[in-house]
């Protein structure tokens, strides 16, 4: 069935390659962004599709949704929201706790009060594996106790629990996926981009942060979208949460994508390690997530974390569109 979609964080990188695919299924999309993280390369080829309308805003300002409450007719339509906005710097919001009480918790809240005001039913929050801390087991749905070491991974927290209070009133469903690294082209941030943004730089040297030694996993970002797009068609509970992770419970050191990446990019380099096994205040330096709840519901990847860092290597090291 045709439907329509509004996806805030459409311009970053996991909402525009979430736009596209909904496209690709014959949807109308709604994309809104304020353009802090994203960038509207990621989503030139929406643009170009009638299907699509892009609203530019900050959807964390309850004027910002007042405003385009009244004046865009087609938000009427909305069959379901899809909140992927959010800070994605985890250590800008180390240094500045309100960087992620308005980016991730305000964003998240307000996005809420929007469902309830337009009486849309179905709500898909992007959570993350950072909501867990320093567990040391793998990590599944029921994991606990639940205490995130960054800002980011609390107002994520706080972001889950305003999702489900809302399902006592306006939500029918809910789903809460807790995404782990998530890699592949059009990346806004992390491991991948940042070392190729540094080699772009400065291709006779990488310097790295933390001791190479963080291993967690990574999952390609086509399989993270076949996913969600799987579980919301299929677990129909009022609040579904689900981890997705890549195949195998084995992840990828960090030491392992810093000499993936510096083969692939093809230069001289000097990698030079730092000291400390965790690469910022508030990075989680190893986890092992377990899919078994997803795989029971009938999904499961195909690409190991090593085969997921390997494929997006190339296509970030082919794309060469780094923006820092
Ligand atoms: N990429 C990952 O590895 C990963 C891991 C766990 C969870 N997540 C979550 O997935 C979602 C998407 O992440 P991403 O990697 O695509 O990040 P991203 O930074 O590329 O995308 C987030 C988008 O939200 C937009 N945005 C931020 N604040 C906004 C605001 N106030 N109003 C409107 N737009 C705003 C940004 O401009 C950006 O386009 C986020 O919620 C993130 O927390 C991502």
């Amino acid at each position: 069935m045709i439907q329509t979609h509004l996806v805030t964080g459409g311009a970053g990188f996991i909402g525009s390659h979430l736009c596209d695919r909904l496209l690709s299924s014959g949807h109308f999309v709604i994309a809104i962004d304020d353009f802090s993280l994203g960038n509207r390369e990621n989503i030139a080829q929406a643009s170009t599709n009638n299907r699509f309308l892009l609203i530019e805003g900050d959807v964390s300002c309850p004027l910002f949704w007042e405003k385009i409450l009244k004046e865009q007719s087609r938000l009427a339509a909305t069959d379901v929201i899809w909140h992927m906005a959010a800070n994605s710097d985890i250590s800008a919001g180390v240094l500045d706790a309100t960087v992620d009480l308005k980016k991730t918790f305000l964003t998240s809240f307000h996005t809420l009060e929007a469902a309830r005001t337009m009486e849309v039913k179905r709500f898909v929050l992007a959570s993350t594996s950072a909501v867990y801390g320093e567990l040391q087991t793998p990590l599944h749905e029921d994991s606990a106790p639940l205490n995130p070491i960054s800002n980011y991974g609390a107002m994520k927290l706080a972001s889950e629990a305003a999702a489900t209070a809302l399902t006592s009133s306006c939500l029918d469903r809910l789903w809460i996926f807790r995404f782990p690294n998530v890699v592949g082209s059009r990346s806004t941030h992390g491991v991948i981009h940042d070392f190729v943004r540094k080699l772009n730089a400065n291709p006779s040297r990488l310097d790295v942060l933390g001791n190479g030694t963080q291993c967690k996993p990574y999952l390609h970002v086509e399989e993270l979208l076949n996913a969600m797009l799987y579980v919301v068609d299929h677990a129909d509970q009022t609040v579904n949460r689900y981890l997705i992770g890549p195949q195998g419970t084995t992840g990828t050191t960090v030491k392992h994508i810093a000499e993936s990446v510096v083969r692939v990019y093809g230069a001289e380099t000097q990698i030079e390690y730092g000291t400390s096994n965790r690469g910022w205040v508030g990075d989680v330096p190893q986890f092992s997530y377990s899919i078994e709840r997803i795989s029971a519901l009938g999904w499961q990847p195909d690409l190991s974390s090593d085969q997921a860092i390997e494929r997006a290597i190339r296509e970030i090291v082919a794309e060469r569109r780094i923006h820092s």
